[in-house]
């Protein structure tokens, strides 16, 4: 036996997952694997039905908190629909702009017409840059006409995000101002209702024929979406209780699948890691954890060293006191000098470390206090950490070995 059979495959995979596809970011599932949005996929379908034998689609507008299935049912229902007029012989084209990767009407005009290009097979070179968004969208009118597409449906995706509404305008105006034979139709996605308001102001009536708002996922829901993808993992690895579990938090949190799926990756990554053979609800609560815990070193990655020292020492003194919420300056102080000095660094003064403790509160992360002092003693300022002080000591930490 050689040392590497020995060692084993240097990119051992640990037998849990089958196909981690299906529970990557971006992946986007077949109708099939859709649940508990057949009223939301059956509209969708009504708006764009009329395209796929050549008539005009309707507009929509989707609204819907995050995680709630608005990107994943429009792109499923629009490649369905793609598919169902090619049997009526109809030419039915779609483009998907995400407006977060193309946030001004020149850039998503560009992707529009690079997407319908490459749609078509148009042998046409889109240009990068030196040309305006209205020439873009002359391309895009330009090849509809050139390959005879009966029908175009743009996705505008977080259009919220876009910084002018002239696109959107254009293609409500398509034909009826002569540039294009072709029925175009839009749908629009956002994930702030706020937006709802200000659109509503700004774009003619005819851009809303149809409003839908996806509601977030109930825990049955998302138990039955996580079900419904468990053969990314192989056959006997995840333990029966880990679904329920991870389907119970998210719909606690906000009936958001994206992050019910991320949990349930993460696990099955924390059980291949570890080579335990299956994937346990203990594995969930560490994923969640870890979730937590690159959240909160994200929030403090920005702050100086000293920050996270004191930081630091808020999080020691409220684990090791469980009886105690909150502590002096003086205290905190205290172990904050010991903290830095280990480091072999100069501590700040004890009046810039209080002055510090009070622009963490502008976080979130502390809050303080003024608490009256006993008889003789005069009001004085108490901090408390609102975070799990475990989770910042292994954050801190973590950012400290980074
Ligand atoms: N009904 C469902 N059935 C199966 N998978 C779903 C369902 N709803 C959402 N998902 C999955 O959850 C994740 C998030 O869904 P999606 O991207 O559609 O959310 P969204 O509403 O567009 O959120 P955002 O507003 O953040 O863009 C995706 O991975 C998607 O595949
Ligand atoms: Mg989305």
């Amino acid at each position: 036996m050689t040392d590497a059979d020995q060692r084993g495959s240097i990119f051992e995979t640990g037998g849990v997952f089958a196909n981690r596809e299906l529970l990557r970011v971006g992946h986007v599932p077949e109708l099939d694997r859709i649940v508990g949005r057949d009223e939301e996929v059956a509209s969708i379908g009504q708006a764009l039905g009329p395209a796929t034998v050549g008539a005009p689609p309707e507009n929509t507008i989707v609204y819907g908190k995050t995680g709630t299935g608005k990107s994943l049912v429009t792109r499923c229902v629009a490649r369905e629909a793609h598919k169902e007029a090619r049997t009526n012989d109809v030419t039915f084209q779609y483009a998907y702009v995400d407006c977060s990767d193309y946030q001004t009407e020149t850039k998503a005009s560009r992707e529009m017409a690079r997407q319908l290009a490459t749609h078509v097979d148009a042998d046409r070179d889109i240009p990068r840059v030196g040309i305006a968004a209205a020439d873009y969208r002359d391309i895009t009118w330009d090849l509809l006409d050139e390959f005879a597409v009966d029908s175009l449906v743009v996705v505008l995706d977080e259009i919220d995000k876009l910084d002018d509404d002239e696109l959107l305008r254009s293609i409500s105006r398509a034909r009826e101002s002569g540039k294009s034979e072709t029925h175009v139709g839009a749908i629009c996605i956002s994930n702030k209702i706020e937006y709802r308001e200000r659109l509503n102001e700004r774009i003619d009536s005819s851009l809303q024929d149809n409003e839908l708002v996806f509601d977030p996922y109930d825990a049955d829901q998302l138990r039955a979406i996580l079900d419904n993808r468990t053969d990314a993992f192989e056959d006997g690895v995840l333990e029966p209780d880990v679904i329920p579990k991870v389907a119970a938090l998210a719909a606690k949190e906000h009936g958001d699948a994206r992050k019910a799926i991320d949990t349930l990756y993460e696990a099955g990554r924390l059980a291949e890691k570890q080579g335990t053979g299956t994937v346990t609800v203990e594995h969930v609560d560490d994923a969640v954890t870890q979730a937590e815990v690159n959240r909160f070193e994200k929030l403090v990655s920005g702050t100086t060293p000293h920050v996270k020292h004191i930081l630091h020492a808020l999080a020691l003194l409220t684990a090791d006191n469980p009886d105690q919420a909150a502590f002096r300056t003086h205290r905190i102080y205290t172990l904050y000098e010991t903290l830095v000095k280990q480091q072999g660094s100069d501590p700040l003064s004890e009046d810039r470390v209080y002055r510090l403790l009070k622009e963490q509160s502008f976080l979130g992360i502390t809050e303080s206090n003024h608490t009256g002092g006993g008889q003789g003693e005069g009001s004085y300022l108490e901090h408390r950490l609102l975070r799990d002080p475990e989770i910042v000591v292994e954050a801190l930490d973590m950012s400290e070995s980074n």
